[in-house]
């Protein structure tokens, strides 16, 4: 195997070895240039990839005999030595929150009218366009000139493909116009129509090059290629649907600004409409369904925004997705095909989580052959055995499921499902636990090996290195793989220390397979830099039960620090096993907004656990979390405690807690000496009361708006 070359330099190799090992290095390098230009999904590590590259270099750099035609330095355009610059969005690239049926329209538009506290007289307007099916990407025009191109990355920072953006027929150059702003970053989809789809697929297939599996993908790979000449051969087109960071806005509405989107030269889309009502939303919906096979492009939906600017900014966000705004994606596409097997994963938390193995098939453009099965009551609720022939659905990028059984084509000898009670991986009991506050049986068999069971160890250790978490460059999921299975990392604290112990290591990294000097050196540096690591990213590297991306800045946002954070689940923790369930740190923890009692007690049950504190206190022995920035900082009531009682009139509750929140304010459901400031509207009780004995600052709603800097 010429694989096993790869471990020895390439000084001592002979030309015969060399060959071997240029031809099959050539072979690998090539899928991977595949996979990260043409269908966009990467499965190594830059830093492998650069490692792979480097050495198939020195290896013609010592035998230039190699440097044939099949080379791939050789090949025009199959040259990628680096990857695209960074880009920090100065306004974050959100998403979507989705809705499929008609009552989530219905309640969308309830939703933002009981947050707006808008009578059921007081028109509101929303604007109902397609949702296209490409990637995002943001234009920075300043001085009305194109100077910036960007994906959409993980939303806070993407790629930079100015150049490539630039070669794309429908994105203007320049934006023309009396009122352009001096700066406006214009947001919309880079998409590609079915006929340009076919016919670059035709061409790709008479090239011998890999076939695209839907213009999606098509698009997405032809604008992230190195070279800009081969995205200007491939026909990508562009829908302005939105923006970023401006100076100026030349209208207060969102059909408005589309609308000098349009005259200022830069294409929209034909079919967005202004709806007044939850029927009317529906009625566009059902129009534009009806169009979707005859438009020429991909669509999964479409798309409602809150027409005015000013109730936008109102509405505000909730994590990742704008409140007055709303996907109502298309039904799920389906197909049928055979379950091979039943596979069990074993995740970061020792859940038990049953995978459909299926006999390939297309759905919606994309194979599939896994999906999943949830749980073990969904298995048995569906009955779904080996052999059956079951319906898959896909929808959007969520991960594939079986719907049911086609029970007309089981077979005679298909045997019901028996859902193991040990865990396939480590052999300890998997258990379904009685959840104490609720009495329930839980839906998740869970494995009890904990951290001694492999599966669980590598998960939670793959979870600690994911991009909301440290998300360190050349250490993803494969290297944590051969990193816990050569017993180099076994806990997250242990990363921190690899660089030390593979300085006096005999068998340093350098030398093996897929990694290179060069590689092992950046993955050290892309170490050391998260020694400093935001607060969000620690709490959330943790993997807390219930504790996800959201929460973890939750958490941050309250406590500001994490020795605070831990003394305060800590101290909550000390209220239960008391079974004085209303100390204070507790009731801190759960009038946190978002944060209720199953995950306040996850939290606490984390802390208290013996070997996570001794693991916690290893690993900042390493790295030191530092408090996230606060969004508004300048603002008056930024780090204060805020209170909210009695009735409101300007705004609902959840809109006043939202305010003061982006402010940079935290909210509290109860009065106490941590309590800074208690806005009371009329009909305030007890709350009202309580401030005023402890001598809290207490002011109406028009101060409140005041001091917000609302009030107009
Ligand atoms: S508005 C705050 N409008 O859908 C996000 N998005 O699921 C505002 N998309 O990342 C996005 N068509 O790539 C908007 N007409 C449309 C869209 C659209 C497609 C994509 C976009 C976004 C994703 C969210």
């Amino acid at each position: 195997m010429a694989t096993e070359l790869r471990t020895v330099e390439v000084a001592v190799l002979t030309s015969r070895e060399a060959k071997r090992e240029h031809a099959a290095l050539g072979e690998e390098i090539a899928a991977h240039d595949v996979r990260y230009y043409n269908e966009d999904a990467p499965s190594i590590s830059d830093a492998a990839y650069d490692a792979l590259r480097q050495r198939y270099e020195a290896l013609e750099a010592r035998f230039p005999a190699l440097r044939d035609g099949e080379s791939l330095s050789t090949k025009v355009g199959a040259k990628p030595s680096e990857r695209f610059p960074k880009v920090r969005h100065k306004v974050p690239m959100l998403s979507l929150a989705n809705g499929f049926s008609d009552d989530d329209i219905t309640e969308f538009v309830a939703r933002i009218r009981r947050f707006l506290d808008l009578p059921i007289d007081r028109a509101l307007t929303f604007t109902a366009e397609p949702k296209i099916d490409g990637l995002s990407c943001s234009l920075r025009y300043e001085a009305g000139c194109l100077v910036k191109a960007a994906t959409r990355g993980d939303g806070e920072e993407g790629e930079d493909v100015t150049a490539n953006a630039l070669t794309v027929a429908g994105i203007p150059h320049t934006l023309v116009g009396d009122d352009v702003p001096d700066v406006i970053e214009v947001r919309g989809e880079i998409y590609m129509r079915h006929a340009d789809f076919t016919a670059l697929n035709v061409r790709q297939q008479e090239a011998g090059k890999p076939v695209f599996a839907n213009p999606r993908n098509a698009a997405a790979g032809s604008l992230r290629q190195l070279d800009a000449k081969v995205t200007a051969a491939r026909p990508l087109a562009f829908f302005a649907y939105g923006w970023g960071d401006y100076s100026a806005l030349p209208e207060q509405t969102q059909s408005g600004v589309i609308a000098a989107f349009r005259r200022w030269g830069l294409p929209v889309n034909p079919l967005m409409e202004c709806c007044h009502s939850a029927e009317d939303l529906l009625v566009h919906y059902r129009a534009i369904e009806a169009q979707r096979a005859d438009l020429g492009y991909d669509i999964d939906g479409v798309v409602y925004k809150v027409d005015s600017l000013a109730l936008q900014r109102r509405l505000g966000f909730v994590s990742r997705s704008p409140r007055w705004a709303l996907a109502h994606k298309f039904p799920a596409e389906r197909a049928t095909t055979s379950v091979l097997a039943i596979d069990i994963q074993v995740g970061r938390t020792g859940t038990l989580t049953p995978v459909a193995k299926l006999k390939p098939v297309t759905v919606g453009g994309v194979v599939v052959s896994n999906a999943t099965l949830h749980n073990e009551d969904e298995i048995a609720r569906k009955d779904v055995r080996v052999g059956d022939t079951v319906v898959i659905q896909r929808a959007g990028d969520v991960i594939p499921q079986v719907t049911g059984v086609v029970l007309e084509r089981r077979s005679a000898e298909a045997q019901a499902y028996v859902f193991p009670t040990v865990c396939p991986v480590c052999g300890a009991h998997a258990v379904r636990e009685i959840n104490p506050r609720t009495g329930r049986q839980d839906v998740a068999r869970r494995c009890t090996g904990g951290l001694t069971c492999e599966a669980q160890a590598v998960e939670r250790l793959k979870h600690f290195v994911s991009r909301n978490a440290f998300d360190i460059d050349g250490l993803g999921e494969k290297q944590i793989e051969l990193f816990f299975a050569e017993g180099l990392v076994r806990r997250p604290q242990d990363i921190f220390t690899l660089a030390v112990r593979d300085a006096q290591s005999a068998s340093k990294l350098k030398f093996r397979e897929g990694f290179g000097e060069t590689s092992v050196r950046n993955l050290f540096a892309s170490i050391e830099t998260r020694r400093q690591v935001a607060l969000n990213r620690f709490i959330f590297a943790l993997g807390i039960r219930h504790v996800g991306d959201t929460t973890a800045k939750l958490l941050a946002r309250h406590y500001g620090s994490f020795d605070a954070f831990r003394a305060g689940a800590l101290t909550a923790g000390q209220g239960i096993s008391a079974e004085a369930l209303n100390n204070e740190a507790w009731a801190e923890l759960t009038a946190i907004d978002g944060i209720g009692e199953v995950v306040a007690d996850a939290i606490v049950q984390f802390f208290v656990e013996p070997h996570n504190a001794e693991t916690l206190d290893a690993l900042l022995a390493e790295v030191t979390p530092f408090a996230m920035e606060v969004a508004v900082s300048d603002s008056p009531v930024a780090g204060k405690t805020v209170v909210f009682t009695g009735s409101l009139e300007r705004m609902s509750r959840d809109e006043a807690k939202a305010m003061a929140e982006r402010l940079g304010a935290k909210v509290a459901g109860s009065v106490s000496a941590k309590t800074d400031l208690v806005v009371a509207g009329p009909k305030a009780g007890s709350k009202l009361e309580r401030a005023k004995e402890l001598g809290i600052e207490t002011i109406d709603e028009e101060a409140w708006l005041v001091l917000a800097g609302a009030s107009s």
